[in-house]
């Protein structure tokens, strides 16, 4: 049996810490799908499908990581797609709260399904999309923590190249 784990998340954008935690996860899990909500409720600095194709381009030469959205419960979600894992990354404490109420309220909806947290690399412990999005907003370089094409991206969005 292939041993599918889900890595959720909203990747507004993909840094290069999803991909340290998903690269990870392929050293336990046979198959990693990579799964953006679609919340039609968050206000994201970039829609849908500039995040899958973001997505699927830096994971473009992982061949056991598949790109997807879902819509409603993560769970059943994971049902659908015949996996029994949901993989989170964990940085410092502060993502520890957080991490706990979502595990446990996805555990109490469906004890089929297990979170798995994973540590980020040292490299990427104070990364995260907001971080990013409000660097790279004022012109900062942020090319050693986002895969070459959320860098050509975000500058493209906050108009520093066209
Ligand atoms: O990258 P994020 O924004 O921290 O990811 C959060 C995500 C997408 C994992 C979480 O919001 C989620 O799973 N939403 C789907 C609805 C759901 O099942 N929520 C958890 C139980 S209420």
């Amino acid at each position: 049996m292939q041993r599918i784990a889900i890595y959720p998340g909203s990747f507004d954008p993909v840094t290069n810490g999803h991909i340290d935690i998903a690269e990870r996860g392929l050293k336990i899990f046979d198959k990693i799908i990579v799964a953006i909500l679609k919340n039609p409720v968050k206000n994201f600095l970039f829609t849908v499908d500039e995040r899958l194709e973001m997505l699927e381009l830096s994971f473009q030469k992982y061949p056991n990581v598949e790109v997807e959205t879902f819509e409603g419960l993560l769970v059943n979600y994971a049902a659908r797609r015949k996996s029994h894992a949901i993989l989170r990354g964990m940085r410092a404490v502060s993502d520890f709260e957080y991490e706990f109420q979502l595990a446990l309220m996805n555990r109490r909806l469906n004890r089929e399904v297990q979170t798995v947290f994973l540590m980020t690399g040292f490299r990427w412990i104070f990364t995260s999309s907001s971080i990013i999005k409000e660097a790279a907003q004022f012109g900062g370089d942020i090319a050693d923590i986002v895969p070459p094409i959320v860098n050509q991206k975000l500058k493209e969005k906050f108009g520093f190249i066209s």
